[in-house]
């Protein structure tokens, strides 16, 4: 599926782990997973960069705080740039999103499609943490 939507490479988490790997990457966007900023610096350039925007929780006290606290510490010390982002939903970025769409340049992928009635499943279905794309609630 990651190769249909255009990857040229993919690492199977259950298989292979990335920070233990000799291959070193320019940018690892974190969006799944709860490795520690220390563990991802291993998969990176001297001057690559680390961007956190994963909300899994693999902290025991405050979740994935943690490892947003560990990066912006470390960051000024070591050569790589550590950084976090989080999305910020706008009217604006929707209808460019809606474009892409539109003209094919971006296609969604959907999971799952529930009705209304049964979000309560959906959201159970999320948190399981698998859920392939999106899963879509229909009104
Ligand atoms: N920073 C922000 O502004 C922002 C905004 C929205 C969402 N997020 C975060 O983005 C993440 C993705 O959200 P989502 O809605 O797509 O749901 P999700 O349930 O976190 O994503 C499910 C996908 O993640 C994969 N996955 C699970 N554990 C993994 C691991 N250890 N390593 C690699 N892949 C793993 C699963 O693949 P398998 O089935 O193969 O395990 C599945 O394809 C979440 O952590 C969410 O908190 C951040």
């Amino acid at each position: 599926m990651v190769r249909s939507i255009g990857a040229d490479h993919v690492v199977d988490y259950t298989q292979e782990d990335f920070t233990q790997s000799d291959q070193k990457y320019d940018l690892i966007f974190q969006l799944a997973g709860t490795r520690s900023p220390s563990d991802c610096r291993r998969a990176l350039t001297s001057k690559g960069t680390l961007i956190l925007s994963s909300g899994e929780s693999g902290g025991r006290w405050i979740g994935p705080i943690d490892r947003i606290i560990k990066a912006v510490v470390l960051s000024p010390f070591v050569s790589q740039r550590l950084g976090t982002f989080e999305a910020k939903r706008s009217k604006e970025d929707l209808q460019v999103l809606k474009e892409l769409v539109e003209s094919g340049k971006v296609s969604p992928v959907i999971d799952r499609t529930y009705p209304l009635s049964e979000v309560p499943e959906a959201i159970r279905y999320l948190e399981e943490g698998h859920a392939r794309g999106k899963v879509v609630i229909t009104v």
